[in-house]
């Protein structure tokens, strides 16, 4: 490859700035020639791309969101779509793209990889549901966002011995309600991958509470329902735990990337141009044990990612 486009698609996430900035200096390090898709692949439809220099992503790495915006692309998803975007890179002489976001940002990536163009996929999205990735980009900074609102719930919970229901995002996914719930010792945690019963959570927490307990925290993952619907299955079977319902929604996606979050942006960038270079391509960058990994984009599509139930019967057991 010569020159390379980077884009960021769907959901942003905090560290996808970071992760932008990784593929432009190590792009231009290695002597390539690096441009900008804006708002993802409408923008490329647009042909609204742009060349970068060690410049253009200066003073970027500690932001959230993301200087390249993102959007939702309906166009694309037909192939009609596709081949005008495979066309349009190669008018610029553009053969590679690294492409910044979730599952349906993988896709694209993948369909223009069938259309000549070499691609790669980094895993940019708070939700941690990408497989062949022990985490994905903005994953830990939303945890942290999560874990600090429960420490502030719990303070006003406790002084009012009252039960709090903190619906967290993720999708499908179980994992952003999983590490904030063991990180802030929540009683109870709902998550689309394990069943429960809400009257048997219900009568758990009036029974802590007899046992001295002063606050109940449960987090659900917007998988599993809304918390106000919690909240009202609780107030029906145990009106005296007063349960309130905070919805955290988009802050979750906002705010200063974590060191951990800005480090593995900056390596799976890296990682990402230094793999195009190699001749690469249809492939999604990961880190697994702390290693580089590169996975077929078909196969990280097609794999969902193994809920950790170790973790999750630990924040239990810890959580009495
Ligand atoms: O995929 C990231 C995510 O934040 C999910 O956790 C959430 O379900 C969704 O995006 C919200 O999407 P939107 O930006 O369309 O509100």
């Amino acid at each position: 490859v010569k020159k390379i486009a980077v884009l960021t698609s769907g959901g942003d996430s905090q560290g996808m700035n970071a992760a932008v900035r990784a593929v432009v200096r190590s792009g231009l390090y290695y002597g390539l020639e690096v441009y900008g898709v804006q708002r993802g692949y409408q923008g490329l439809l647009n042909n609204d791309i742009f060349s970068m220099d060690i410049r253009s992503v200066g003073d970027i790495i500690q932001r959230g969101g993301t200087i390249l915006q993102s959007a939702r692309c309906l166009e694309f998803r037909t192939p009609e779509g596709q081949q005008k975007g495979a066309d349009i890179l190669r008018e610029r002489g553009i053969d590679g793209l690294v492409v910044i976001g979730g599952d349906g940002s993988y896709q694209g990536a993948e369909k223009l990889s069938k259309l000549g163009i070499k691609t790669m996929g980094l895993p940019g999205t708070i939700d941690n549901d990408i497989s062949f990735t022990d985490y994905t980009i903005g994953f830990d900074t939303a945890v942290g966002i999560v874990v600090d609102a429960v420490n502030k719930l719990r303070d006003t919970m406790s002084s009012h011995e009252r039960a709090s229901v903190v619906e967290v995002m993720g999708r499908h996914s179980g994992d952003i309600a999983l590490y904030s719930g063991l990180a802030s010792g929540a009683e109870t945690i709902l998550v689309p991958e394990v069943p429960f019963d809400l009257n048997e959570v219900a009568d758990r927490m009036r029974q802590n509470f007899d046992n001295g307990k002063r606050h109940s925290i449960v987090i659900v993952a917007e998988g599993v329902g809304k918390g106000e619907e919690v909240v009202e299955a609780i107030k029906k079977r145990q009106p005296s735990l007063e349960p309130r319902a905070t919805v955290l929604g988009h802050i979750q996606r906002g705010g200063c990337p974590t060191p951990f979050d800005r480090n593995l942006a900056s390596r799976l960038g890296d990682f990402a141009v230094r793999s195009l270079i190699a001749g690469e391509s249809n492939k999604a960058c990961g880190m697994i044990g702390g290693e580089m990994v590169l996975t077929d984009i078909e196969k990280v599509v097609a794999t969902k990612k193994p809920f950790d139930m170790k973790m999750y019967e630990l924040a239990s057991r810890l959580s009495q």
